[in-house]
């Protein structure tokens, strides 16, 4: 077992990408699209993951992977069960955090900003092209909900394939898409010698995306 000593140690450098004032693109969805587009080149497990940070009541952080799903109107789209405890807290404090990793290229993207529902017929059009396996998984799972056992759900599971066969399935109304709007949005290159790059947009009250490099 890896003792903490160890674990200590464990560092490396990042290699020769950058990140500079002049090369970021103006608007941050046009600089994540060229990074997503970068990470789609490396044909590793998992680019759309993303770490989905919220608050609870009393104000104490909680977070998950979610997938993204899409980027429209400058907003990054997730789906999820709308009972689930991150929808909880969202409906309670309708602000999140998004944050990527690509350890493949030493990269991190932060986002911060408001959610809010897609509209149903987004959430539809979105459910109407999961595989039906997906589909009958988001009905039989009350997300984030005590369960008596696993076999309570493959029983489910198993029922409605069979109910489903050849028929197609109408989005459950607790189950759709959040948006969210960022207001900051920052790109991290790990660079070597722990003197990385940090280029950081923020939305002004008109709506400018003002563009500024943070120390690492
Ligand atoms: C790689 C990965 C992808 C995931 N994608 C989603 C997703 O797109 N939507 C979702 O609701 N949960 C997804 N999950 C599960 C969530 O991390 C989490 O367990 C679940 O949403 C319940 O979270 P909550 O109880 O905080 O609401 C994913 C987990 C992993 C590890």
């Amino acid at each position: 077992m890896t003792d903490l000593h160890t674990l200590a140690n464990v560092r490396r450098e990042y290699g020769n990408l950058y990140l500079d004032e002049t090369t970021t693109l103006k608007n941050p969805f046009q600089q994540f699209k060229v990074w997503f587009e970068e990470i789609l080149e490396q044909k590793k497990d998992d680019p759309t993951a993303m770490i989905l940070s919220t608050v609870d009541k009393k104000g104490l952080p909680d977070s998950r992977v979610v997938l993204l799903k899409g980027i429209e109107n400058q907003t990054f789209i997730f789906y999820t069960n709308y009972e689930s405890a991150k929808a909880i807290q969202i409906s309670n404090t309708p602000y999140v955090a998004l944050n990527f990793y690509w350890p493949q290229m030493a990269r991190q993207v932060r986002i911060r900003g408001s959610v809010k529902k897609t509209t149903k017929l987004q959430s539809d059009t979105y459910f109407a092209n999961r595989p039906i396996t997906s589909q009958i998984s988001a009905l039989v799972s009350p997300q984030s909900k005590k369960i008596e056992n696993r076999n309570c759900l493959e029983e489910e599971f198993n029922k409605l394939i069979e109910k489903y066969a050849q028929k197609s399935i109408t989005r459950p109304e607790n189950w759709g898409g959040y948006s969210v709007y960022p207001e900051e949005i920052e790109f991290w290159q790990g660079r070597d010698n722990r003197l990385h790059d940090r280029i950081h947009y923020l939305k002004d009250h008109s709506g400018i995306w003002l563009k500024r490099r943070l120390a690492p």
